[in-house]
């Protein structure tokens, strides 16, 4: 096994952890049928209904239209709230583990109004997010890294006059302890910002052991793709895994000489971002090649001389997190280097400040 180093500094931490995830899966299908347990077979993921989650809403199909072309069994139903302003799901945890938690929506004109809605979804009395269907055959997702206090969470739609709030999924997976920690606050996906760079398609599960969801994403920055077949048993992991198929993939600048640039504008530069970069060296270099490059952060040098290793996962992620106008991070190759830059993935969260507590208070407890 081998251990951990610090490259510059106690701030930043690159691992290098044998640790592998162990599925502790929670997957509800919101109005799926009293008793509805299944697979869905193209996810190998455990489905059970909702029935014992909430007490009140309707149960809907969404249009046989959408099912066509949602091959997935979960997308197939959803839970709506017609009545009540708040409506919440209960959900049994385990406390004070590392939860990834990620509600799933699909309009799919379920009631045949073709109006899709906008409602507030709330995780115990705190607004997690305001949920905007933009297209009502698209599925849509909220994903958050929280550490609940209670032993239970609660998910709750919040009707604000916007249209019927529905729900299609609820996944909760297990992280490991002391993975993704902030220092203070959860820390929610930003803008689908977990990206299998190089890739032309997304991830989840079995791709990925605790099935975080890794989609393409575009920076707006010229990049060439690169991959590698990468076996399982010459993987070495760490704790942040990210597994074969995300890694096997990386980019590089398509001018050699230019650095690759990863940036973006916060609506509010008072949001906090935490950044988390998986690095793997996908080429056998030649005594004559080096691959060497300095990562900036927000002009900052953050770490200086970094070659990623052949075939082994480095996590760059810093302990504390980031804000500002623009977020800009910089690899930029060193004169030493023959290599362009490379990265294989990258996943962006924002803080959430939950201040209130993780119970919500009011109508319509289940
Ligand atoms: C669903 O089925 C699986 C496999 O049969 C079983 O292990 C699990 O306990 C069931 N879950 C529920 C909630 O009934
Ligand atoms: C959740 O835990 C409570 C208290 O232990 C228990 O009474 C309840 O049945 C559990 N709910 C589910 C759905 O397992
Ligand atoms: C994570 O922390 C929680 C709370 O301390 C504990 O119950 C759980 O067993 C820990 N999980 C692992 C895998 O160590
Ligand atoms: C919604 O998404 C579908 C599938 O991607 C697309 O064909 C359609 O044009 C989109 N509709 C709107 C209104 O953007
Ligand atoms: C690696 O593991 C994944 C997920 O278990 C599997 O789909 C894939 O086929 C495996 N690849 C190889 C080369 O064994
Ligand atoms: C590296 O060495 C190989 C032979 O070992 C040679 O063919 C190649 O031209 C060298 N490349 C550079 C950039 O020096
Ligand atoms: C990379 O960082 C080192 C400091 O360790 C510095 O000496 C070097 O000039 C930097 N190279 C580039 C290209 O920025
Ligand atoms: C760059 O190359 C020179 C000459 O080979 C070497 O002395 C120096 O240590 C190298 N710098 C880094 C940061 O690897
Ligand atoms: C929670 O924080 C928000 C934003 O910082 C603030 O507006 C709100 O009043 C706080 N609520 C409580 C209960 O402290």
């Amino acid at each position: 096994m081998r251990m951990s180093s610090t490259f510059v500094g106690a701030l930043l931490l690159v691992i290098l952890i044998q640790a592998k995830g162990q599925p502790g899966f929670i997957s509800i299908d919101c109005g799926g049928e009293a008793g509805a347990n299944y697979t869905e077979p193209s996810l190998h993921i455990n489905y059970v209904s909702d029935e014992n989650f909430i007490k009140t809403g309707v149960r809907g199909t969404i249009a046989s239209e959408e099912i066509s072309t949602h091959t997935q069994q979960q997308l197939w139903r959803l839970r709506s709230f017609p009545k009540g302003k708040t409506n919440c799901y209960k959900i049994n945890i385990t406390r004070g583990s590392n939860y990834l938690i990620r509600t799933v929506f699909l309009y799919g004109n379920y009631d045949g109004r073709n109006m899709s809605p906008q409602f507030d979804l709330h995780l115990g009395a705190n607004l997690w997010d305001t949920v905007t269907i933009r297209n009502a055959s698209i599925t849509q997702s909220n994903e958050i890294i929280h550490v609940p206090l209670l032993d239970f969470i609660q998910i709750c739609l919040v009707n604000t006059g916007n249209g019927t709030p529905f729900i299609t999924a609820i996944e909760l997976r297990t992280l490991t302890n002391d993975t993704y920690v902030a220092k203070s606050g959860s820390l929610e996906l930003y803008n689908y910002l977990r990206c299998d760079l190089g890739s032309n398609r997304g991830y989840r599960y079995r791709a990925d052991d605790y099935d975080r969801f890794w989609f393409t994403c575009d920076f707006k920055e010229v990049w060439t793709q690169l991959s590698a077949s990468i076996s399982n048993d010459s993987f070495f992991d760490n704790d942040y895994y990210p597994g074969a198929t995300i890694m096997s993939t990386a980019v590089t600048p398509a001018n050699d000489n230019a650095p690759l640039v990863i940036r973006w504008e916060p609506e509010d530069e008072t949001d906090e971002f935490y950044v988390y970069m998986h690095f793997m060296e996908l080429q056998w270099l030649t005594e004559n090649q080096t691959r060497q490059f300095n990562i900036t952060r927000n002009g900052e040098l953050w770490l200086p001389n970094y070659s990623p290793q052949y075939r082994a996962v480095n996590t760059v992620y810093d302990l504390s997190g980031i804000s500002g106008k623009e977020i800009k991070f910089t690899l930029e190759r060193t004169e030493n280097s023959t290599l362009p830059p490379i990265i294989n993935a990258i996943e962006i969260y924002k803080v959430k400040q939950f201040n209130q507590s993780d119970t919500f208070q009011g109508d319509g407890l289940p």
